[in-house]
Order: C-alpha cells, then sequence, then structure tokens
C-alpha cells in the first residue's frame, strides 16, 4: 500500500513533492491505516556518471535519493523506485538494461525498498522479458537487501504465468488505468476500472502471498486531474465509482497505491481511502483473490475467503440505473445463516442467509458475512 507519484506528477516529480505526500500521509492517518510506501516513478533519473552509476536528476532531487529514503524511513515509511528493462525508460530516461547489477547496487546502497521496472523499449517476445526481468530480480538479490520487485510489461505477455518464477512479487496485468468507468466503443485507447476489472477479476487463481495481481493505481480522488491518468478519455469519475474501484481493488487483493494529492483530499475521498475495514478485506492474510461468481451486463457478484472464516461479498451494479438487488448466500456456495455486515455503511445488519436492496448506478457494496454457529 501506498502512494504512487505518475499520475499526479508524471515527468515533475521532486523530492519536495515528494516529502510533501509523505508528511500528508501521516498527517491523514492513511499511515497508520496501511499506506506506507512513497513510489517515486519515472522522471527521476539523471543520467549516468563517469563511472556509469546511476545518478537522479540534480535539479528534481538536490539532497539525493538516500536522503529521500532516510526521510521516508524516519516517518516509517519505505521508499519505492523505478526503471526500466532497456536502455530508456517509456518516458525516455537512462534504464538498467546491461546495467543491472551496477543500478541494483545503487538502488541498495540508497536504502531503497522497493523496485518498479518497466518494458518500454524491450523486444516483445515472452522469452525476452523473461531474462530481463530475472536478470533484474538476481540483481536485487545480489545486492542483500531485500527490495521488493514489481514487473511492469501491461499483462502483455501473460507474466501471471511466470513474473513469481522470475523473482517477482507482483506484476502488473493490464495497460495504464485512467480516470474514467470504461472505454467508449469509440475510444481507441485508454481502459477504465471496468475494462481493468475484466481481466485482472479472472486471474484470481495465480494470487496469493508474496505473488499478486498488480491492476494499476488507485484513481480515487483525481477528479479528471490533467496528465497521465486523464489521457484516453481519462476526464474524471463520480466518488460513487471511486468507492466501486477502491471496493473492487481490495476484493481483488490488489496492491492499494493512491496517486491523488494526498495534500488536499476532500472528505469523500478521505471515506474511501481511509475505510479500515475495507483495506482489511483487502490486506487479509489468507492473501485470496476473490471470485467472480455472478457476471452479467448488470451485476457483477465477488465472494473472497478471508483468514478467520469469514467471507467478503461485493455487489457491483454495471448498470446505468439504481437497481434492486437480492441474493440468497447460497447462490453463492455459501451456506448456512451468517451475520451480516455492511463495511460502507460500518454497520451491522443482523443474521440472514440472503440480501436485498438497493444498488445505485456503479456502486458497489461490500459486506462482510460471519457465519452464525
Ligand atoms: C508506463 C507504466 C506507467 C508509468 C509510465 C512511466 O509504462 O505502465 O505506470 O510507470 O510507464 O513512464
Amino acid at each position: 500500500m501506498g502512494w504512487m507519484s505518475w499520475n499526479f506528477f508524471a515527468e515533475k516529480v521532486n523530492e519536495k513533492d515528494l516529502e510533501e505526500m509523505a508528511d500528508a500521509m501521516v498527517a491523514s492517518g492513511m499511515a497508520k491505516a496501511g499506506y506506507n510506501h512513497i513510489f517515486i516513478d519515472d522522471g527521476w533519473q539523471g543520467g549516468r556518471d563517469n563511472k556509469n552509476k546511476i545518478i537522479a536528476d540534480p535539479v528534481k532531487f538536490p539532497s539525493g535519493i538516500k536522503a529521500l529514503a532516510k526521510y521516508m524511513h524516519d516517518r516509517g515509511l519505505k521508499l519505492g523506485i523505478y526503471s526500466d528493462a532497456a536502455q530508456l525508460t517509456c518516458a525516455g530516461y537512462t534504464a538498467s538494461l546491461g546495467f543491472e547489477e551496477q543500478d541494483a547496487k545503487t538502488f541498495a546502497s540508497w536504502d531503497v525498498d522497493y523496485l518498479k521496472y518497466d518494458y518500454c523499449g524491450a523486444p516483445p517476445d515472452s522469452n525476452t522479458a523473461k531474462l530481463r526481468y530475472k536478470t533484474m530480480a538476481d540483481a536485487l538479490r545480489k545486492s542483500r537487501r531485500d527490495i521488493a520487485f514489481g514487473i511492469c510489461e501491461w499483462g502483455e505477455r501473460q507474466p501471471w504465468h511466470w513474473a513469481a518464477q522470475a523473482g517477482g512479487q507482483l506484476w502488473r496485468t493490464t495497460g495504464d488505468v485512467r480516470d474514467k468507468w470504461k472505454r467508449k466503443s469509440a475510444e481507441k485507447w485508454g481502459e477504465g476500472i471496468m475494462d481493468i476489472l475484466d481481466v485482472n477479476a479472472e486471474l484470481h487463481s495465480y494470487a496469493g502471498p508474496g505473488h499478486w495481481n498488480d491492476p494499476d493505481m488507485l484513481v480515487v480522488g483525481l477528479y479528471g486531474k490533467k496528465g497521465p491518468s486523464g489521457d484516453g478519455g481519462g476526464t474524471g469519475c463520480t466518488d460513487t465509482e471511486y468507492q466501486s474501484q477502491f471496493s473492487l481493488w481490495a476484493m481483488m487483493s490488489a496492491p492499494l497505491y493512491a496517486t491523488n494529492d494526498l495534500r488536499n483530499m476532500n472528505e469523500a475521498t478521505k471515506n474511501i481511502l481511509l475505510n479500515e475495514e475495507v483495506i482489511a478485506i483487502d490486506q487479509d492474510a489468507l492473501g485470496k483473490q476473490a471470485e467472480r461468481k455472478i457476471k452479467n451486463d448488470v451485476w457483477n457478484v465477488f465472494v473472497k475467503s478471508l483468514a478467520n472464516g469469514d467471507y467478503a461479498v461485493a455487489i457491483l451494479n454495471r448498470s446505468d440505473a439504481a437497481q434492486n438487488f437480492a441474493i440468497d448466500f447460497k447462490e453463492l456456495g455459501l451456506d448456512g445463516k451468517y451475520e451480516v455486515r455492511d463495511l460502507w455503511q460500518h454497520k451491522d445488519l443482523g443474521k440472514s442467509k440472503s440480501w436485498k436492496g438497493d444498488v445505485q448506478s456503479h456502486e458497489t457494496k461490500i459486506f462482510r458475512l460471519m457465519k452464525v454457529k
């Protein structure tokens, strides 16, 4: 969990803004709720020195990355960094191909805790991808610092089949999320929350402790901000839609990394990002990704098994109108009676074998079901 720089700052990332985001993460209560990483994305690099050591842009990062890592660690946070398995990154900055061991050593010497490793500029075949990711994973291990490794080749080579073996702890399953609900048929590109859901939801069997599907960043609270998330038709979502993304990502045991301006959050955004009952579903120790048990144009219903024997059930209304929904939990494979708790209303609904009620357009309800003995 954490906050990633790309959707908000893109290439204009710098140490002052990252420190402010870290401070806001602590002050807002997000750090206490579990958001404990600041991830620097593309644009931090300033080339290589005369010994080929990768360096940070001295204007954007005058104190250097090691000092920034200390700033995070002093506040109980971790620092993520970004590179790419080619000569240049997606935005055209210095990347790590051919310098894997040296760069891994450098990141370790800066006390970095996480590496997102992108795939722009690299050849399309799977064998090269596996090899390039494994080379960097091995280099990280050799650095002797515990650096988590995030694989980012957008799901194009089905990384769920090989990324864990190559040394990744998580892998992106799709292209970049845009700040929108769903791609319109006339739009050539730009994946919305629903487009990403429909890929990632099918991959539930591949996720588990230490090897996770990554359906990309949260767009919660961006409200159509200009920048990467605003491209490809990303004109913004409603709070109901943001609440749905958060709920669905939690059901899918996705990494939760916000990208909005943590220094200026309205109440709706805070309510979503700080819902600790929903965060507990995401972070549940069993590490199971929800299964989509019902899937049609209007309704998607997900069930996630939890470590203490409870179940999380999410009901999404994909249609453009509010609808009434009724379900016997038995239809989801859940026999018997349950204490039902609504995790958005923070309210116990009593003992039941079923649920019925209204679900707004694009709303996702989440219930926690505790079996009645
Ligand atoms: C993309 C990646 C984005 C972001 C961007 C930076 O390939 O999917 O999440 O990292 O590169 O240039």
